[in-house]
């Protein structure tokens, strides 16, 4: 089993944040995404604190909780980050892991392998009861530094109790969202290069704005 990096023994403080490196600034109702270190060990912080009076009282304080719900529940996952812990109401801590934002480019130059893990990472997420329904947003899964697939951002996920027959009704039917989006990612592996946009590797893409890979 490969060696997982140091993980922050707890999430930082509020103050602490304010020396946290910010990785992206959210839109209107998106949290602020932050790289925060403690003694070596890396942790990304997903904060709403910085949004208007109202998204901080409604969207963003109901999104916060809820994600993090899908984050405890999927604790032991390989694919997916540890959590470490709540800020506040607005915020919380998950493992950093390395690795490139997959898109079509980098997709492209991914092994045939990464999909068959990818597929496999979706449906061990789906057996703990959880459906993501974002995998296409293409900062949503990463292409880790030893090649395995890293799942993240579970923002719009539905978390079901596992095991009742409505969690396996509802999983099966909405997990399809998520096993699609693998298919696409697949797809893109196995496409020709076509137009301008296939020259950027994940690395230069960094901006929301161009975070769809359809
Ligand atoms: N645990 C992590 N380890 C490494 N990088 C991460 C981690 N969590 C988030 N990131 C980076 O921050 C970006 C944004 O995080 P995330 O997708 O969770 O937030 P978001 O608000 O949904 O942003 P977006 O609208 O861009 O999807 C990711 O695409 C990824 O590059
Ligand atoms: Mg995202």
């Amino acid at each position: 089993m490969p060696m997982q990096p140091a993980l922050p023994p707890r999430a930082p403080t509020r103050a602490e944040l304010a020396s946290a490196q910010l990785l992206s600034r959210g839109g209107f109702a998106n949290p602020d995404v932050s790289s925060w270190e403690l003694g070596g060990a890396r942790a990304v912080v997903k904060d709403f604190a910085p949004r208007s009076a109202l998204v901080r009282a409604t969207l963003g304080r109901w999104i916060t909780r809820r994600e993090q719900r899908a984050w405890r529940a999927l604790a032991g996952h390989a694919a997916v980050p540890r959590y470490v812990g709540a800020v506040d109401a607005l915020a919380f801590a998950v493992e950093h892991r390395a690795g490139a934002k997959l898109s079509r480019s980098v997709a492209r130059e991914t092994p045939p392998e990464f999909f068959a893990r990818l597929e496999a990472a979706v449906a061990e997420m789906h057996a703990c009861g959880v459906v993501h329904l974002d995998l296409r947003h293409q900062g949503n899964v990463l292409v880790g530094e030893d090649g395995a697939p890293v799942l993240l951002d579970f923002g719009s996920a539905l978390v079901f109790a596992p095991g009742s027959l409505f969690a396996r009704v509802a999983v099966a039917l909405l997990g399809w969202i998520d096993r699609s989006a693998v298919a696409k990612w697949r797809s893109y592996a196995t496409s020709e290069p076509s137009g301008p946009q296939s020259g950027s590797g994940a690395s230069s893409r960094s901006s929301r704005s161009e975070s769809r890979p359809t």
